[in-house]
């Protein structure tokens, strides 16, 4: 064995160490020159054989070569790692400078908007939120609502018909029905959003489909004063807290007595304008003391339990709100018209 030898091992692995680019190539480096059967350790197990004084001095130069050899692949194994990472960051890099590119903030349809504002005014009066089917039975929309077949009062609500008994809900009163059922003679505090049908033809105060809010409260000794400043706590939330209530004698099939509730005019503040056509109100809602047959028909015994129900056109309210003109524009999905509505960012 030769210092020759050893230096020739010494100058191709640096020579191999410094041409290789990848670090599975300097893997296989390591194992050519420092593992158990590589040239420079079968040289360091015959250093045995070799008389003493030359076997300190290979020893040593051995042990020098391998450390070498060591260090210079892990150098070279630091610099392409930080080499591969930084041609990760390049290839990953954002330029911030850049302009973004808009996106673009949709706007809430104000039927939304409205819907949920009084959704929560009623929420925060302690009512909850009720559900029921748009595709109804002729005797959930009509008759435990004390419509009975031949009564005029279907003739204002005529609607989609699926069969003889099954049809498109003409108000959200049916829900009514539903929850004094499920109940099962608790008392009742619920509202219920939903979507109304009736054959009608479009205009700009009329649509085939539009939609309500309906109120029932059921308890004992409830009475219409309970009504009144419910719908006053509402319509001021609503529409400011200058507003007014009025109630006007009306009828309803389902509730006895029936009403209807007007709101002093926002426009000139309840003293006539062309907006409520000269009588300082405009009319918001109906409503009244849920009637006892209804009660009765429902699973509540009329002399223990009253309660009120109401129902509101939730078009009605946004038309009021934003000085809508036409209630196909809810439906239209006319940029323009919802553009106006959009939340800024
Ligand atoms: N269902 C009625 C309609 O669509 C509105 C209504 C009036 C609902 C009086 C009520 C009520 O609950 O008590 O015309």
């Amino acid at each position: 064995m030769e210092n020759q030898n050893i230096n020739e091992i010494y100058q191709s692995a640096m020579d191999e160490i410094g041409e290789s680019s990848t670090s599975e190539k300097l893997q296989e480096l390591k194992i050519k020159f420092l593992a158990k059967k590589s040239v420079l350790m079968s040289l360091l197990s015959t250093l045995g054989s070799l008389p003493p004084e030359e076997r300190k001095e290979m020893g040593q130069k051995l042990n020098e070569v391998k450390a070498k050899i060591a260090s210079a692949i892990e150098e070279k194994e630091n610099q392409l790692r930080k080499e591969e990472l930084e041609k990760k960051l390049k290839s990953e890099t954002i330029d911030i400078s850049l302009p973004s590119k808009r996106v673009e903030l949709g706007g809430q349809n104000p039927f939304y908007v409205v819907k949920d504002e009084i959704t929560d005014i009623f929420l925060n009066m302690g009512f909850e939120v009720a559900d029921g089917p748009e595709v109804e039975t002729d005797l959930y929309n009509f008759e435990l609502l004390n419509i009975p077949k031949d009564h005029p009062a279907r003739d204002m609500q005529d609607t989609f018909y699926i069969s003889d008994s099954v049809l498109l809900r003409t108000h959200t009163s049916p829900v009514q029905a539903h929850t004094m059922q499920a109940a099962e003679g608790k008392p009742i505090r619920i509202i219920c959003p939903g979507k109304t049908y009736r054959r009608d033809d479009d205009d700009a105060t009329h649509s085939h489909q539009f939609a309500q809010i309906e109120g029932l409260v059921i308890d004992k000794d409830i009475n219409i004063g309970h009504l009144k400043a419910t719908l006053e706590l509402f319509a001021k939330k609503m529409f400011g807290e200058k507003r007014e209530i009025r109630l006007r004698p009306s009828y309803f099939p389902f509730t006895e007595p029936s009403v209807e509730v007007d709101i002093t005019c926002a426009n000139c503040n309840g003293k006539g304008c062309s907006m409520c056509k000269g009588t300082g109100y405009i009319e918001i809602l109906g409503g009244g003391m849920v009637h006892p047959n209804v009660l009765k028909m429902n699973g509540y015994d009329p002399d223990v339990y009253s309660g009120f129900a109401f129902g509101i056109g939730i078009e009605r309210v946004a038309i009021l709100r934003y000085g809508i003109d036409d209630i196909r524009k809810f439906y239209q999905n006319d940029i323009r018209f919802l553009r106006q509505y959009r939340k800024k960012a």
